[in-house]
């Protein structure tokens, strides 16, 4: 097969035209009524719930960050086998929203049901059209990002980054907490997403060395800060699941009390560093510096300009608004784990022990 076969290939290249899709429909917001995109969802409630898993969870993760800030709503986030576990507590004006994929993963439907059942309304926001999570819930939002094949959910990903920025923006709206010239400018910011999306996409050079540098790696420590920690554990997941690499997502902040053991010269690390607010930024070079100091290969994607040094590979991403800047990291980390994958001569579309949609329990006998 060919490079150019491979579906996770092909779906990390299509993100661009995902996004503009999403960007054609959220002009919508602008419309009195919000264009019928997440129609008066939310404009009540008091709190938001996310239910979700793998992917979709770091999805999610990157919504509550949005939505706690861009509509001032609290919001949290749980892995929905989590959730399904769960003590049973009173979910009134709250809106739980389901975000998967396929829509029929097993946990993600049980934990929505649940949320149900104790007051919330519900919103699924699915990439398949007529799937269990949209007949659930109360109301639907489809991705519209077109059949993802590869088992490594890479354009998906995309779109309910996109969405749920879209579903911030609405909520801020309805709430009466974002002023429509704010609303411009974040989505003028979004519609100025795909093209960057594609710049990114095409200086492939600093990923087709680090997958070099890493074929032979046994671990790859991967750190974030804000905006950019669900990318990290986004990215690390790639990573496991396409390269079989084993690579932690970290919180910039957290790695310090206790993941820095960790880094001695046989263990790389890989720093996202957006461009957050200058206290954060310097944060983030504090833990950069002392990663160095310990002697642990060092790579980093920044919008910031930062000098190189030894010991460390820089490469610059295009500045983005801070909100969507995420999207422009999380696709150099797709495209090393098809890399590596490839490079290891692995199944990179359909890994061992992994299918597109988890639809049952695991099997109790031994
Ligand atoms: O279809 P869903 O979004 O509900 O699936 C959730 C996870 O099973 C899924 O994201 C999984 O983690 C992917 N293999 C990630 O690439």
């Amino acid at each position: 097969m060919s490079l150019f076969e491979h579906h996770m290939l092909k779906e990390i290249m299509e993100q661009p035209a995902v996004l503009a899709a999403l960007v054609e429909r959220s002009k919508g917001l602008l419309e009195g009524d919000g264009g019928g995109l997440f129609s008066g969802e939310g404009a009540s409630c008091e709190r938001i719930l996310f239910l979700a898993c793998g992917t979709s969870y770091h999805a999610s993760l990157a919504g509550k960050w949005m939505i706690e800030a861009l509509a001032g709503l609290p919001c949290q986030v749980e892995y929905a086998h989590e959730y399904r576990m769960s003590a049973r507590l009173p979910l009134e004006h709250c809106l739980a929203v389901g975000l998967s994929q396929s829509g029929e993963t097993r946990d993600s439907l049980e934990a929505m049901q649940k949320a149900r059942e104790a007051g919330a309304r519900t919103l699924a926001i699915c990439n398949v059209e007529n799937s269990t999570a949209t007949r659930l819930a109360h109301a639907a939002f489809l991705l519209g990002a077109g059949p993802e094949k590869a088992i490594a959910s890479t354009k998906v990903f995309a779109a309910q980054f996109a969405a749920v920025f879209l579903l911030a923006l609405h909520l801020g709206v309805v709430r009466g907490r974002l002023p429509r010239e704010w609303l411009e400018k974040h989505l003028q910011a979004f519609a100025a997403l795909p093209d960057k999306m594609r710049q990114v996409l095409e200086e492939g050079g600093f990923v087709q060395e680090m997958a070099l540098a890493l074929r032979e790696a046994g671990h790859l420590l991967v750190i974030g800060k804000g905006p950019a920690y669900p990318i990290a554990l986004e990215g690390a997941l790639k990573l496991k699941e396409t390269a079989y690499l084993h690579a932690e997502g970290f919180a910039g902040g957290e790695f310090r009390h206790g993941p820095m053991a960790l880094v001695e010269p046989r263990i790389p690390s890989l720093m996202l560093m957006p461009s957050l607010p200058q206290e954060g930024f310097e944060l983030m070079k504090g833990t950069l510096g002392e990663i160095r100091r310990s002697g642990g290969p060092l790579w980093v994607l920044t919008q910031k300009p930062l000098e190189p040094g030894e010991g460390m590979r820089v490469h610059t991403l295009p500045e983005a608004d801070l909100f969507l800047s995420p999207l422009l990291f999380v696709a150099p980390l797709q495209l090393l784990a098809y890399r590596l994958a490839c490079g290891r001569g692995l199944n990179v579309d359909s890994p061992r022990a992994l299918c597109k949609a988890v639809t049952s329990d695991p099997q109790g006998s031994l």
